[in-house]
C-alpha cells in the first residue's frame, strides 16, 4: 500500500484508503473507485482526465474493456479517419513503424499518467484517446449533451476476455506478489473484481448509450469484427463521418485497411515484436491468438457454468448477447 501511494498528496492517500479494497491482480490492490476496480495511479490519472479534458467535437474516444480488442481497434480507427495524410498503401503508414498505442493513447496510462494537466490543444485534429473507464467516468466534457465528439466502444465475449485476461496477467504480475491462481482469478472476475469491472456493467453502461444516442457511441464486439472486419470497418467509417467514396471502394482501400490491421500483419511488424509502448510491457505480449473461443482450452466445465449463468442473470432483458 505504501508503495502503491509513494509520492502522491495527502489528500489523494486518505481517498484511497477511504475506499473498498480487494488484492490486485498485478499490483498490491484493486479499489472500488466510482463504482469500478482500479489501481491508484490509473484513479489518479483518471480524476485528472475528469478535471481537466476539454473534448472538441472532432474527437473520437475509443473506450474498451481490458482485452476486448483495443490495440485492434486503435489501429482501424487512427488507419480510417488519417487516410487523407496517410495513404494506407504508404511504406510510410506509421502503423508499420508504431504500435497503436503510441498512436492512439490512453488517458489514463499516457496523456495524465504524469501530467495532470498537459497542453492537448496543438495536437491535429481529429484527436484519437482511448480510454478503459466506464461511460458515466469519461470526462464530463465528451459525454455532454453539447459535445459531438464520437465515443467507439469494443467488448469481447467475458469467456475469451478472461482467458486473454487471464495470460496476459501471467506474464505481466510481479513475482514479489506471490502466486495468483487460475481458481483465484476465475473467482475474483466472477465477482466482478477485476481491472475497470464488474464487465457487466462495463457493457452495459456503453449498450444503453449506443441505443439512446446511436449517433455519439458506437458499440461493437470483438466477434462481429472478427466476423466480418470489411462490413465493420465501413459501418465504423460512416459512423465516424469519414466514409468510403466510390472512388476509394474501387482501390480497395477498405480491403487494404483490414489487411494493414491484421493480427498476422502487426504481430510481424518489427515495433510490435521488439518494441515497448505501455509502461513495462513488451508489444510482442499484446499479439496472442487474436482468435474467438479459446476459452474451451483453459476454462473447466463448473468454470463455464457459472460465468453463463452470470452473464444470462446480469445482461438479461437488455438486449446484449454473446
Ligand atoms: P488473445 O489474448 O485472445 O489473443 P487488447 O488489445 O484490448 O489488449 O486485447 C488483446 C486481445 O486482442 C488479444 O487476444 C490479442 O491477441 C488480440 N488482438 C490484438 N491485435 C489484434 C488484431 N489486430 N486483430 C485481432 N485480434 C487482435
Amino acid at each position: 500500500e505504501e508503495d502503491e501511494l509513494y509520492g502522491t498528496t495527502k489528500e489523494f492517500k486518505q481517498l484511497i484508503l477511504s475506499l473498498p479494497k480487494v488484492i490486485g491482480w498485478r499490483t498490491p490492490n484493486l479499489y472500488l473507485f466510482q463504482r469500478f476496480w482500479c489501481q491508484p495511479k490509473e484513479i489518479q490519472a483518471i480524476i485528472s482526465a475528469q478535471t481537466h479534458f476539454q473534448a472538441q467535437d472532432s474527437d473520437v474516444i475509443i473506450a474498451t474493456i481490458p482485452k476486448s480488442g483495443t490495440t485492434w481497434l486503435k489501429a482501424l480507427v487512427f488507419a480510417i479517419v488519417n487516410r487523407r495524410g496517410f495513404r494506407v498503401d504508404s511504406l510510410e503508414h506509421p502503423l508499420l513503424r508504431a504500435n497503436p498505442h503510441d498512436l492512439v493513447p490512453f488517458l489514463e496510462y499516457k496523456v495524465y499518467a504524469n501530467d495532470e494537466n498537459p497542453n492537448l490543444s496543438n495536437i491535429a485534429s481529429p484527436r484519437c484517446f482511448a480510454s478503459h473507464v466506464p461511460y458515466n467516468s469519461l470526462p464530463k466534457t465528451m459525454i455532454r449533451d453539447n459535445s459531438n465528439c464520437k465515443i467507439v466502444y469494443i467488448c469481447r465475449n467475458p469467456f475469451d476476455t478472461f482467458v486473454s485476461i487471464w495470460h496476459f496477467m501471467k506474464k505481466i504480475r510481479p513475482t514479489y506478489l506471490g502466486p495468483f491462481s487460475l481458481e483465484e482469478a476465475f473467482d475474483m472476475y466472477c465477482m466482478g473484481q477485476v481491472g475497470y469491472g464488474p464487465y457487466w456493467d462495463h457493457m452495459l453502461e456503453y449498450w444503453e448509450e449506443s441505443l439512446k444516442s446511436p449517433q455519439k457511441v458506437m458499440f461493437f464486439k470483438y466477434e462481429d469484427l472478427k466476423g466480418d472486419v470489411h462490413l465493420q470497418v465501413r459501418r465504423l467509417a460512416e459512423f465516424l463521418g469519414y466514409p468510403f467514396s466510390p472512388q476509394e471502394e474501387k482501390e480497395c482501400v477498405v480491403e487494404e485497411i483490414t489487411k494493414l490491421c491484421s493480427f498476422q500483419n502487426m504481430k510481424s511488424l518489427e515495433v510490435n515484436k521488439s518494441g515497448k509502448s505501455i509502461l513495462n510491457f513488451d508489444n510482442k505480449g499484446l499479439f496472442r491468438k487474436g482468435e474467438v473461443g479459446d476459452w474451451v482450452n483453459l476454462l473447466s466445465k463448473q468454470m463455464v457454468k457459472r460465468l453463463s449463468q452470470i452473464m444470462q442473470e446480469k445482461l438479461d432483458g437488455s438486449g446484449l448477447e454473446f
